[in-house]
């Protein structure tokens, strides 16, 4: 197993990918604290991994509140005494063209995405140099390419990156890793999409090279395992694109 021994926090950890990360960390042997503002998801996957012999713990969370970043922290060492992994996965958005974009679209992509990615990374620093951690933080190649409607998302996620990139740098000599994972998956939301707008999903697949949304359990939960696990102990300040091939970064 994997993750053997470690402990994990990972925000938007009880739906879509972030469920999905859930899933598997706990079955490579991970101990997982997920945070997320769905309680009814929260409680359901916290009592289906117990089902299955895995340890998580789900905690309520809104992570867009500055305190919550030291609560997540104190709630993961609390409950399992340390932290190896860090997922920043959680962010909501809101689309509109840029002429049409208002400041509340901004504030919503960089207040649930942006700012809780780094409090979280400042608030869990001594825990991740104490355990030589890995962080795994989300962004999207609607930032990497800049998709019409999404200026506030596409923003904060490139701001995620370049974040990433400054961690690498200063706390490589701490032991801590910084990654990034650009997913591209059939989760609720997306799913809903396509079957409101088939045509337009049609057509977005057609423009992926493997020719399919990726499922987030089997293709996308194992990149951000490979990034967590001592797998990826030579790599930081990347961006992984676990896209179908859509975008291939130089
Ligand atoms: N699904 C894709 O194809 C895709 C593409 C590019 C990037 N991404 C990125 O991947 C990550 C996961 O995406 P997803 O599609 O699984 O998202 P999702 O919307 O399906 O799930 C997000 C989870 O986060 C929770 N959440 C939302 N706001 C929260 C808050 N304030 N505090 C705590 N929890 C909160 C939700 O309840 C939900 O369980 C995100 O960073 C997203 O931007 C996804």
């Amino acid at each position: 197993m994997r993750l053997e021994g470690k402990v994990a926090i990972v925000t938007g950890g009880a739906g879509g990918i972030g469920r999905a990360i859930t899933r598997v960390f706990t079955r490579e042997g991970a101990k997982v604290l997920f945070v997320d503002i769905s309680d009814e998801n929260g409680h359901a996957l916290e009592r289906e991994i117990a089902d299955a012999g895995g340890t998580a713990k789900f905690l309520n969370a809104d992570i867009s509140k500055q305190e919550a970043a030291e609560a997540i922290r104190d709630a993961a060492v609390a409950a399992f005494g340390r932290i190896d992994v860090l997922v920043n996965n959680a962010h909501a958005s809101r689309q509109a063209p840029l002429l049409e974009h208002t400041q509340e679209m901004f504030d919503i992509s960089f207040g649930t995405g942006f700012y809780p990615t780094v409090h979280l990374m400042q608030a869990c620093y001594p825990q991740l140099k104490e355990s030589q951690g890995s962080i795994v933080n989300f962004a999207s190649s609607s930032g990497l390419e800049g998709m019409p409607t999404q200026a506030s998302y596409a923003a904060a996620k490139e701001a995620i990156r370049g974040v990433s990139r400054v961690a690498a740098n200063e706390w490589a000599a701490d032991g801590i890793r910084v990654n990034v994972l650009c997913p591209f998956a059939a989760t609720e939301g997306v799913v809903a999409w396509q079957k409101a707008f088939p045509e337009r999903a049609a057509a977005s697949i057609a423009k992926v090279p493997l020719q399919r949304i990726g499922d987030p359990e089997t293709d996308i939960a194992p990149v951000a395992l490979f990034l967590a696990s001592d797998d990826s102990k030579y790599m930081t300040g990347q961006t992984l694109m676990a896209d179908g091939g859509s975008l291939k970064l130089r």
